[in-house]
Order: structure tokens, then sequence, then C-alpha cells
């Protein structure tokens, strides 16, 4: 469920016409709803009533600063994966306690200022990255709380780029090595083993993978347990699917009742890291109609919105709904619309059959608030999209157009 409806023959988004929004902050414009966000904020955080848990939304779906105030308002917590997401959660109030850091790359600076911080866990991914963090928390005078991140050799049965659980990716240490790595945990001085972790991909759509990830990594706490080691934090990433066209994900109350059922009794508090099940929903990119043309081949509709602004149709095939933000009663024809890149990979959609859409016509593609603004670039030298928020029946830019000026200022300013 979103606010963005049709009401008097017009898209709005809660109780504010996309138009109007559309009129005052220009296109391309990312469109977050407050209302959204703090449903699905809620709906997630509730599954989870019967354990003890954090909900630590992933910050790299929609790193905005304000979003991520709205939902630490609401009591969530962070998943980072670099220094620069934790300065966005930081700076949106968010306490170091209610922070994780995943990421196979960890540098130095990164985990001096996670440390500073006194974030809750580290989720370690090599054995010499918690070597790492042992050896900086040492020079610190802290304790680092670590977690190793399982790699538990699952499918998720998601698009290839988004898979982490499996044997071939890049992602965490399988059981022997984890075993081996949380042996020289208990042994350092300066790191603190309590948590375990994994991660086993994005936009799954059945359980029945997070169950069998699940399944194991509880297996393996077992074997922690025998070595003595006292864990109190179970991991378990994000991943929850939504709904871009015909997909059928799990609730999260589905969702949250099959893990708890499996957790109970066992001790151990719950950590998860939610991200686009929160903002996938709860954004729209809004566009508008440059040209269209017609080639003997195929119709062409021509938007202001590129793959600069929305990758993911380009990067992974991904779906997004289009359609008109005013609609026209237009007959319907198939078409590619895309964007100005000059790239034949840049598209929004491909042989989609839409309303004949004109020159001028404003466009909305759905499912646009995770991983749309926070992979945008300045592609073909484009400046990036304004976002805005709203809030009933108000609305507030939080985070303004780039402007010409923008894109050249680091280079006209590369020495000082
Ligand atoms: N935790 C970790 C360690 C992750 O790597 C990710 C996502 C999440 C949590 C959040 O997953 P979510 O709940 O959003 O599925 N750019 C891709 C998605 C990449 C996901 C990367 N990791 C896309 O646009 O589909």
């Amino acid at each position: 469920m979103h606010h963005f409806q049709y009401r008097n023959g017009e898209l709005h988004a809660e109780d504010v016409p996309v138009r109007e929004l559309a009129s005052r902050y220009g296109t391309p414009l990312y469109v977050y709803s407050a209302a959204t966000l703090r449903r699905h904020f809620q709906a997630f955080d509730s599954a989870f009533t019967g354990v003890g848990h954090l909900t630590c939304y992933s910050v790299k779906a929609n790193s905005n600063v304000h979003l991520l105030r709205l939902l630490a308002e609401m009591g969530a917590g962070m998943d980072i994966v670099s220094g620069g997401e934790m300065h966005r959660a930081l700076a949106a109030g968010v306490p170091g306690q209610r922070i994780v850091y995943s990421g196979v790359g960890k540098q130095d600076d990164e985990i001096r200022a996670a440390l500073e911080a006194d974030i809750l866990l580290f989720n370690a991914e090599s054995v010499q990255e918690l070597e790492r963090i042992n050896a900086l928390a040492g020079q610190m005078g802290r304790t680092a709380r670590i977690g190793v991140r399982i790699n538990p050799d699952v499918d998720p049965k998601t698009h290839p780029y988004i898979s982490t659980g499996m044997r071939n990716n890049k992602f965490g240490l399988d059981m022997e090595q984890a075993r081996a790595a949380y042996l020289l945990a208990r042994d350092l001085p300066n790191v603190q083993p309590v948590g375990i972790d994994c991660h086993i991909g994005s936009q799954l759509t059945t359980l029945a993978p997070f169950l069998e990830a699940l399944d194991r990594v509880l297996d393996f706490h077992e074997r922690l347990r025998d070595l003595g080691l006292a864990i109190t934090h179970l991991d378990l990433g994000g991943g929850l699917g939504i709904t871009y066209g015909e997909e059928t994900p799990p609730h999260p109350k589905e969702f949250g009742e099959a893990v708890s059922e499996r957790l109970r009794g066992r001790g151990l508090s719950l950590i998860l890291e939610p991200g686009r099940v929160i903002a996938g929903n709860a954004g729209i990119l809004v566009g508008r109609v440059i040209y269209t043309k017609s080639t003997p081949s195929k119709n062409f509709i021509i938007a202001d919105a590129a793959m600069n602004d929305l990758v993911r149709p380009s990067l992974y095939q991904s779906y997004h709904r289009i359609a008109e933000v005013q609609p026209a009663g237009r007959d319907e024809i198939t078409a590619d619309v895309v964007g100005p890149i000059c790239e034949s990979g840049d598209f929004l959609a491909r042989d989609r059959i839409l309303p004949g859409m004109q020159q001028g016509d404003l466009l909305a593609v759905f499912s646009a608030g995770a991983y749309g603004f926070s992979m945008s670039s300045n592609y073909n030298s484009r400046p990036r999209a304004a976002e805005v928020l709203v809030d009933g029946a108000s609305a507030r830019c939080i985070r303004k157009r780039e402007t010409l000026a923008d894109l050249v200022a680091p280079e006209l300013h590369a020495e000082e």
C-alpha cells in the first residue's frame, strides 16, 4: 500500500497533486510520501514484536538525511556500509548504539569513525578485516563489538547482481572459515564477538531462502555456543522484496512470524536491515516528455528522466510501472520510454504498452523510492534531480536540484 493515488483525474502524492510539485520544483523530480514510509516501517517493525529486535533501515536504499531522520524518530536503527553512510546516519540524529556496519572493504578511517561513534556492531567479512578492527580499536583504547558475516550458500532466486549469499559471491565467510574467524576473535584483545550475521540478497519474493539461511545460521550458532562463545545478536540482513509489477512477496507479518518462531527460546536479540521494503514504494520519479518519435520499427517516448536518475531498468532490466500524471484518455501504443543519455541502454521501459503520451506530458515512474536517487549519477553531465517529501497536504524540498555550477565546482576548485 502506498499513497500515490489518482484523485480528480490526476496523480496525487498523499494530498498534493503531482502536477503542482512538478511545476514548483521542475523535473526530473523524486517525490516521497512520509505516510507511506511511516506505514512501511511500522508494518515491518511490528511484525517482530514477539522477539527482542532492532530494525536497522538500510541506508543505501535511500540515504536522504530527511528520510533517515523520519525513520530514526520512529525508533529505527541504521544499517551502513561506508563512512559516508555513517556520517548521514549521525547527521540524522541516529545514536551510534543503533548502527550496524557491513561491507567487505571497510577502510581505516571508516573503522576509526565507527569506533568513535561506538556503533552497536561491526559485521566483519574477512579475517584481515577482523585483525584490522582489532588493531585500530587497540590504538584507540576501545573494544569493538563484532559479528562475522556468514555466507550460507543459499540461492535467493533473485537477479544475480543482487544475490549475496551464494558460494561464489564476495560476501561473508563460509561456515568453516567463519568458525576459524570466531576462534580468532575470541583471542583478540580488542574485539568482542557478540553477533552473527548474514544477508543473502535483495528483492526476495519467497520466504524459503530466508528460512533456509536462518536454519543454517542457527545450526552454526549452536556450534559457536559449544565453543564457549556468548553470541547475543543475530543480524538477518535485509532483502524482503516488493511489488513492482506482478510480484507477490510475502507480507512482513508472515516473514516476522516465521523468523520469530524459529528464534523462540534462543536468547538472541534480532537485528533486521530492510531497505527496499521500507522505501521502494514510498517514492516516485516524475519526468516530462520532451519529444516523441516513431521510427519504422519502434515508438519512442523521450523523457527528461534518464538512466543517470534511475539506473535500475538499465542495470538489472527491472520493471517499473510508468503512468501519466494526468491521464488524457489517449489510445495505447507500444513504446520504449527513454532518456536523453547517449547510450542505447538508457531506458526506463522497453516495449511497454502505454497511452500515447505527447510532448509536455508528465509521467510517473513508480516504486522508485529505493535504489533510485541513491544510485543516481552525473553521467552526461546531468545535474542530479531534486527530491521532495510530501506529508499530508504539505510538501518540502529535501534536496535541491543540482546546478550547472555544482557540476564543475569540484574541478574548478580542485586545488583548494
Ligand atoms: N543489508 C545488507 C548487508 C545489504 O547488502 C543490503 C542490500 C541490505 C541490507 C538491504 O537490502 P534490501 O532490504 O533493500 O533488499 N541496487 C539494487 C539492490 C542492491 C542491494 C544491496 N544490498 C537494486 O536496485 O535492486
